[in-house]
């Protein structure tokens, strides 16, 4: 019954744990830094601080509190530091205001630094969610630190921007091994890179070149293919299925990824994490800060939580992230104390100690 929780997906860890240094530990437990950031982070992040001592998980958090909406890009360093030092993160997502005046992205600026590169969302159907189609089960695989958000922009003469989008050969190269050894760990079938290489030919026609050459190269078990963004977005809304693992550059995995969120029942329900060679930052895969409903306790934590139990599978600690997905997928299962977000009535507190009781029946 439980193949639908996610550890089988994650068992065997992922592509870059290979080469990752994993964090200390002392007396057995691990110190990890907790970046609970803007709107409904501090709920969400306070509902996995409530079930991992209820459960007794052997982690240790090292808060930072940084609110992007008093911060800037020197405030970012806190959390740099902390996460150099433990390695591996729990984050929330800082907020980025939309208008022209204010600061870039922290969480670009924050991903940039500790060049965790590989952003991975997971998009898997919950049984007791009602969705227009059943039985999604598929996994984007963005990069993270250059493309469109290389944040090179200016304006050349009035009127006139010029906004640049970086693609290279070694991070495309980089990116492409990770979502095969991905696949190949995660017992998946297909890797297809998603690109607009008919109009940008040069830039996107890298991506999709490299993802094919290295596929065809080095992971002969993996079925290699691309698609264009726009196609891409029409058959993941009207046919899913027969995606499995698929490549971005870092734009059309956001938007692909929001596609996907809506496709299993919203943002709250879609786990994530970005890797990188030395350090891995959990945080959920559809990076909605929900400035909207902050506060009011009724956020869905389940992104956050699975996400918890992904940093768990990293860490090695497997029997308690096989505990927590599973009371959190009994607990939405069947559907007594599940948030608005999914039809439910309970706030964000109710649903936790709903998964604290289930843990205690397991
Ligand atoms: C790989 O692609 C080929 C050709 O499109 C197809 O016949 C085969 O079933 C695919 N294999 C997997 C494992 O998806
Ligand atoms: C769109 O994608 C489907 C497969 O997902 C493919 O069969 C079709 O040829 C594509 N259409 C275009 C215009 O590329």
């Amino acid at each position: 019954m439980f193949r639908n929780t996610l550890s089988h997906i994650t068992k065997r860890g992922y592509a870059a744990g290979r080469e990752q240094l994993l964090p200390k530990k002392y007396g057995g437990r691990y110190t990890v830094t907790l970046i609970p950031g803007d709107g409904i982070g501090k709920e969400v992040t306070d509902s996995v601080v409530q079930i991992f001592e209820a459960e007794n998980v052997p982690v240790d958090w090292e808060s930072v509190e940084l609110s992007a909406l008093e911060e800037n890009h020197e405030g970012v360093q806190k959390a740099v530091e902390s996460l150099k030092r433990n390695k591996v993160g729990l984050k929330g997502i800082w907020h980025t205001p939309a208008d022209q005046t204010g600061h870039g992205s922290l969480n670009v600026a924050f991903r940039k630094q500790l060049d965790i590169f590989a952003n991975v969302a997971l998009f898997k159907s919950f049984p007791g969610v009602k969705t227009k189609l059943q039985d999604v089960d598929l996994v984007i695989i963005r990069e993270n630190t250059e493309g469109e958000y290389s944040g090179l922009e200016h304006e050349s003469v009035p009127g006139v921007v010029e906004s640049l989008k970086i693609m290279t050969k070694a991070k495309s190269e980089r990116i492409a091994r990770f979502a095969f050894d991905f696949a190949l760990k995660n017992n998946r079938k297909a890797v297809c890179a998603v690109h607009k290489a008919n109009i940008m030919k040069l830039g996107d026609g890298l991506f999709r070149n490299t993802v094919s050459e290295i596929g065809a190269k080095e992971y002969p078990e993996v079925n290699v293919s691309s698609i264009i963004v726009d196609n891409a977005s029409m058959q993941a809304v009207a046919k899913p299925h027969q995606f499995d693992v698929l490549v971005t550059p870092n734009l059309y995995g956001s938007i692909l990824g929001n596609i996907g969120a809506a496709l299993i029942g919203g943002p709250g329900l879609v786990p994530g994490a970005n890797f990188g060679r030395e350090y891995a930052v959990f945080e959920p895969g559809c990076r909605h800060v929900g400035l909207d409903i902050k506060g009011q306790d009724v956020a869905n934590p389940t992104a956050m939580i699975l996400s918890s139990t992904l940093m768990l599978r990293h860490l090695g600690l497997n029997e308690y992230a096989d505990r927590i997905s599973r009371a959190t997928y009994e607990t939405i299962a069947e559907g007594k104390r599940t948030t608005k977000d999914i039809g439910g009535t309970a706030t964000t507190t109710e649903f936790t100690n709903a998964v604290i009781d289930k843990l205690a029946t397991l």
